[in-house]
């Protein structure tokens, strides 16, 4: 049985093995867990402040060739209109982010891998690195690539790619996905985009069917391993059109936050300098949950800046928030503000663990 003063004590070290992460992913006493985020929230101010973090977030297109077995967008959805945003539509949401003051965007798509996708990919990158006199920090979240495709980006001026890991047990990849998506293949990518010289973020789904609190807690170890700087976990939302959307029946909504919030802090607790993501998904599951997640040690929220009719075509689940712009912007700003934070603008906003690492590789 845990005490207020064991959980601080094993924060304080960051030294936790499997047993440990076990142990605080279930703790379920409220009292218990505000201390596992003030934990979390001291470290995260000691190790990366109070700044919060933003990127405009593009939705290039929702056509992918995988059939992960979760996601609206995957291949076999025949129900959702597919679309591809032009270069110029895309020009024009770089613009805003710079403009507003988004020291980062974030480009995202399905899974392609066609010359013409491809070298659009490239012409965004160096036209955000050009208006932009190289100050805007690109992340790119565009699936598995080919070692020189993700070069070639990184060439063009990319500076970030997130991958995520969906799960770190091969067994429940598997279950979550058709057999010819392989595990070995995404972690093969992973190390591709750390050789290159990526910032390299991954993540994983919290709450989808199969799942037990060890995979979790192996998760936030996986993470540690592999030395990320980045870290993006979100709520699985059911999405009715899927083949595990059909079989999510025991779907607690508010457990899953709560366990959503409990992996951030535990990631922050053990990870410390990396930046973690406050996601969408949370935020169309309990909108109060962005400050929570603040509060448990994320520092980096992204705004949908993806022109109004192709992005509730971007359905990965159902029941998207679709505020406008501005005011999610000004919104966000006020929230956060009211709750001891800042929002950082006109900053790139590295994570601060990536400088450390190169600095040890040197
Ligand atoms: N609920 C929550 N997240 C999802 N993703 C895909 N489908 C869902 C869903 N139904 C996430 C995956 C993917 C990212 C782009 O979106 O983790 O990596
Ligand atoms: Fe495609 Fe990603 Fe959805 Fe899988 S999770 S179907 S790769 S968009």
């Amino acid at each position: 049985m845990f005490t207020a003063n064991m959980i601080k004590e094993i924060c304080s070290t960051g030294n936790f093995g499997i047993e440990e992460c076990i142990s605080i992913l279930s703790i379920e006493d409220n009292e218990l867990i505000n201390e596992i985020f003030s934990c979390a929230r001291e470290i995260t101010d000691r190790f990366v402040g109070r700044k919060i973090y933003l990127r405009g977030l593009i939705e290039v297109s929702n056509i992918c060739k995988k059939n992960c077995y979760y996601c609206g967008i995957r291949r076999d959805n025949k129900k959702i209109k597919r679309y591809m945003l032009q270069f110029e539509e895309i020009a024009t949401a770089i613009n805003f982010s710079y403009n507003v003051g988004f020291g980062s965007i974030v480009l995202q798509a399905g899974e392609q891998t066609s010359k013409e996708f491809i070298s659009l990919i490239t012409k965004c990158i160096q036209y955000a690195k050009r208006i932009s006199n190289g100050q805007l920090g690109i992340t790119l979240s565009m699936g598995e690539q080919k070692k020189e495709v993700f070069q070639q980006w990184f060439d063009a001026g990319a500076d970030r790619y997130l991958l995520r890991i969906e799960t770190s047990d091969p067994s429940l990849y598997a279950k979550l996905h058709p057999c010819d998506h392989s595990f070995t293949r995404r972690m093969e990518c992973l190390y591709d985009l750390k050789e290159i010289g990526y910032q390299v973020g991954t993540g994983v789904m919290i709450g989808v069917p199969h799942q037990t609190v060890e995979n979790c807690a192996r998760d936030i170890l996986f993470f540690k391993e592999m030395d990320v700087d980045m870290i993006g976990m979100g709520p699985y939302i059911v999405h009715p059109d899927t083949p595990i959307g059909a079989i999510a029946h025991n779907y607690n909504k508010k457990r899953i936050v709560q366990q959503t919030l409990l992996m951030i802090a535990l990631s922050r607790i053990i990870c410390r300098d990396v930046n973690i993501a406050s996601t969408t998904a949370l935020e169309v599951l309990d909108k109060d949950a962005i400050i929570k997640s603040l509060y448990a040690g994320a520092n980096v929220k992204m705004i949908n800046v993806t022109p109004e009719k192709a992005r509730k075509h971007y359905e990965l689940y159902k029941e998207k928030t679709n505020p406008s712009l501005l005011i999610a912007v000004k919104e966000f700003e006020e929230m956060v503000k009211a709750s001891g934070f800042d929002v950082a603008y006109f900053a790139k906003g590295d994570p601060l663990h990536f400088h450390e690492r190169k600095l040890s590789c040197q």
